[in-house]
């Protein structure tokens, strides 16, 4: 058992990082068996849960939503906030229940949780039903981990990062918009962030293989790519050939897939030559989610963000200018230790000037291990409540107004599936990311269509295809 320090994982290892192929073991040993797997946290999370489908589905496994019939449960965890760890720990309320009846059961707990040394303790000491634990740096080894399993507990977490394995079998959720990893990690260290200690150093994929992945969705009939890292923009800074991620954007764009977005953008990373190949590629998407974090740069200081206030407004209003009809969306942290008054209404005022598209907002939570964590902290949570809805106010209202600009427009929409609001609507995506319900539109599916805007509320758009008559 390998567990992780986070104060030693902070030193990380200056080892190479090796490009491997991934052994996909396959079996039959477990035909007829179904597996049920629960996704936490963000994107990274969905499309590692793509890569643990593909190894259960290569071993005989079959996917089922119903728990009770279940051989096999994933759960893959996310350590971001701690109300991400209250969740994990009741379902293994849930779960405990169920092995009672079904003592065969095979439960498995992933993801970054695992990779905080005090969780897998607790795993261990309090969880002993829990078959396996992994961690991140090692979702090629849960096969054989499952093929070994013997009711024994096996943890297997690892705190350097392991190196990039290539070709893996991915059971992707949808036929028509990818996911595709371009780097693992982040090197960034902010002050209140769990990620570099769960993901590890920046590890960047290969751009050839990148674009190989990219050809081969786009030859199975994938309309859209999103290229995912914690911080996308520094894609290439660890490789040796002095490849940047402007260079890897003109190159995914001349694939010739018809939409690339890509997540997430780090402010300090972002350069002028990024904002150019944006803007002149109509097949990147004009979406950018940019986040702020605070408004303050005081507060910026303290969260070892990298820019000021004045710095994120002035690239802001750069990308603006230079890419038309582009959206801006954003995360921002409310109640950072000892944030003021002050410092909140400067956050209000960043708001206020940049009109974000919207706003993914938190409550700072302290996370052991990072170094926001040690300050002490004299600001209430009813304070920080306050503050958190206040500003949610404030993003909704500028959502709206966004929203309301699309009115009585035509937009291409890529339709994506049934719509929750029923009524044989569809829902899919504008090229800047506005969720769109759509009319008359049930055989689109997989499709872009030109849709007539008709309707604008803070998180969705209303639509109506748009039949075009010959004369
Ligand atoms: N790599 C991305 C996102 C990382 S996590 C980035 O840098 O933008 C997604 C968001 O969770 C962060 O942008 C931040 O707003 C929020 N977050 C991260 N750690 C947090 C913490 N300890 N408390 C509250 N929110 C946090
Ligand atoms: Fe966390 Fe900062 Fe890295 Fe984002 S850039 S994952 S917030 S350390
Ligand atoms: Fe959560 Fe890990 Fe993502 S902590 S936000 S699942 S990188």
């Amino acid at each position: 058992m390998n567990l992780p320090d986070l104060n030693q994982a902070r030193m990380r290892t200056d080892k190479k990082v090796e490009f491997i192929d991934a052994k996909n073991i396959k079996s039959d040993k477990f035909e007829n068996k179904k597996y049920f797997i629960r996704t936490y946290g963000c994107q990274m999370n969905v499309h590692d849960s793509e890569e643990i489908k593909g190894i259960l589905e290569n071993l005989g496994f079959k996917e089922t939503e119903n728990l009770v019939e279940t051989d096999l449960v994933v759960l893959n965890t996310c350590a971001i906030r701690e109300n991400a760890h209250d969740k994990v720990f009741g379902f293994l309320g849930r779960l405990k229940h169920l092995k009672k009846e079904n003592p065969d059961l095979i439960i498995c707990i992933g993801g970054c949780m695992p990779q905080e040394s005090s969780v897998a303790n607790i795993l261990k000491e309090k969880y002993p039903f829990v078959n396996i634990v992994f961690g991140t740096h090692n979702i090629n080894d849960l096969g054989s981990m499952i093929l070994k399993e013997s009711k024994k507990q096996q943890i297997e977490v690892y705190s350097i990062e392991g190196n990039v394995y290539e070709h893996m079998d991915y059971i992707r959720d949808s036929k028509i918009t990818a996911w595709v990893n371009i780097m693992y990690g982040c090197d960034k260290f902010c002050t209140y962030c769990i990620v570099p200690f769960t993901r590890g150093k920046q590890r960047s994929r290969k751009m050839e293989e990148i674009i190989k992945e990219v050809e081969d969705l786009k030859k199975e009939g994938y309309i859209e790519v999103t290229l995912l890292g914690q911080n996308v923009n520094a894609y290439g800074k660890d490789l040796e050939y002095g490849y940047d991620f402007a260079t890897l954007l003109e190159n995914v764009a001349k694939t010739g897939i018809q939409r690339i977005r890509f997540v997430t953008s780090h402010p300090w990373d972002f350069t002028d030559e990024m904002i150019d190949i944006i803007a002149k590629n109509d097949n990147i998407m004009p979406y950018i989610h940019l986040p702020l974090q605070s408004g303050s740069s005081k507060i910026l200081k303290l969260m070892g963000r990298r820019y000021t206030k004045d710095e994120y407004i002035t690239l802001y209003n750069k990308i603006k200018e230079k890419v038309p009809g582009v959206s801006i969306t954003t995360d921002i942290i409310v109640g950072f230790p000892n944030e003021t008054e002050e410092d909140f209404e400067e956050t209000l005022e960043v708001v206020n000037k940049c009109k974000f598209d919207g706003a993914f907002t938190f409550i700072y939570s302290p996370r052991e291990g990072t170094p926001a964590s040690k300050i002490k902290d004299s600001i209430s949570l009813e304070v920080k409540e306050k503050r958190l809805h206040k500003l949610n106010e404030l993003i909704n209202s500028y959502s709206l107004e966004h929203n309301k600009e699309y009115v009585d427009k035509i937009e291409e929409v890529l339709i994506l599936g049934a719509s929750e609001k029923g009524e044989n609507k569809v829902y899919g995506y504008t090229k800047t990311m506005k969720l769109v319900n759509v009319s008359n539109a049930q055989h689109d599916i997989g499709k872009l269509i030109p849709v007539h805007i008709t309707d604008a509320k803070s998180f969705s758009l209303d639509g109506e295809k748009v039949i075009f008559v010959k004369n």
